[in-house]
């Protein structure tokens, strides 16, 4: 089966998807808790859209594995494999019904082919086709600058990172702040690695993040030139559980981060 007829199918699956999440979102949620953790929420929204987009893809497509942030299904290891997180920016879209993302890759043999990032409410699809550029609403995105200087870089990064890439890694964000024009955090990792491919943000630090947050927007950070790793874990970590997670707009500011910022406890 040939991975562009999966990408067109994918591609409608998604904004279906998005449209049944709006109106989802103008309801009345039920909301739990994850592991008793209040900065953890799961809604029965999520379920539903993960569900809705597995079936869909079962369906049409045999013989496919899953790797589903709801565990609707669970992963086992196949050649062609779907990344699915069904909202990315749960808390977003229980607080605000704004910066969520219902976010889609297909990988064969564990190498990305194509990622789907869906900003459901304001209407904007991305697309990363490895090899074939990075994408928004049907645009493609410019390849980004390799020169910046850090004085003119935007950050995003949670306080949650913060407190956590400090205690555990000893990084010197402090330092970081000092050096870089200003930081924001939009609570959604999918979203802003979109954003950075777009150009609209330089910088992009976690200190936890899972694979189906960023197997999709990783593919156009990729396309558009930027840089993304797992600066103390092995780049092969695809399914590993939670990771922290860099990525910025050239190999230079990448590097510069690793290098000036982060040395302190590496692993
Ligand atoms: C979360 C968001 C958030 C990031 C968390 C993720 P979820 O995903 O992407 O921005 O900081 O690490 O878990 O739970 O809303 O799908
Ligand atoms: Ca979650
Ligand atoms: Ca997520
Ligand atoms: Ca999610």
């Amino acid at each position: 089966m040939a991975p562009e007829e999966k990408l067109i199918f994918a591609q409608s699956l998604i904004r279906e998807a998005g449209a049944q999440l709006r109106s989802r979102s103008r309801s009345e949620l039920k909301i739990h808790l994850k592991n008793h953790d209040v900065g953890d929420l799961v809604s029965d929204a999520d379920k539903q859209i993960e569900k809705l987009l597995v079936t869909a893809i079962r369906k049409r497509f045999k013989g496919q594995s899953f790797l589903t942030e709801e565990k609707w299904v669970s992963y086992k290891p196949k050649t062609q494999t779907w990344i699915i997180d069904p909202i990315d920016g749960t808390t977003n879209f229980i607080t605000w019904k704004r910066d969520y993302t219902i976010s889609i890759a297909y990988y064969e043999e564990e190498r990305p082919v194509f990622g789907l990032v869906y900003d459901v409410e304001a209407d904007d699809l991305y697309l990363g086709l490895t090899g074939g550029g990075a994408w928004k609403n049907g645009e493609r995105l410019a390849t980004l600058p390799q020169e910046k200087p850090l004085s003119r870089c935007v950050a995003d990064v949670s306080l949650k990172s913060v407190a956590l890439l400090k205690s555990k890694y000893g990084i010197q964000l402090e330092k970081l702040a000092s050096h870089i024009r200003g930081h924001r955090s939009r609570g959604c990792a999918s979203l802003c690695l979109c954003r950075l491919a777009a150009g609209e943000l330089d910088i992009y630090l976690s200190a936890h993040l899972k694979t189906w947050d960023y197997a999709a927007a990783a593919i156009l950070v990729n396309e558009a030139g930027g840089v993304w790793g797992l600066p103390f874990h092995d780049r092969q970590a695809l399914y590993s559980t939670s990771v922290p997670f860099l990525a910025a707009g050239s190999r230079d500011l990448y590097t510069q981060i690793v290098n000036k910022f982060l040395t302190v406890n590496r692993i």
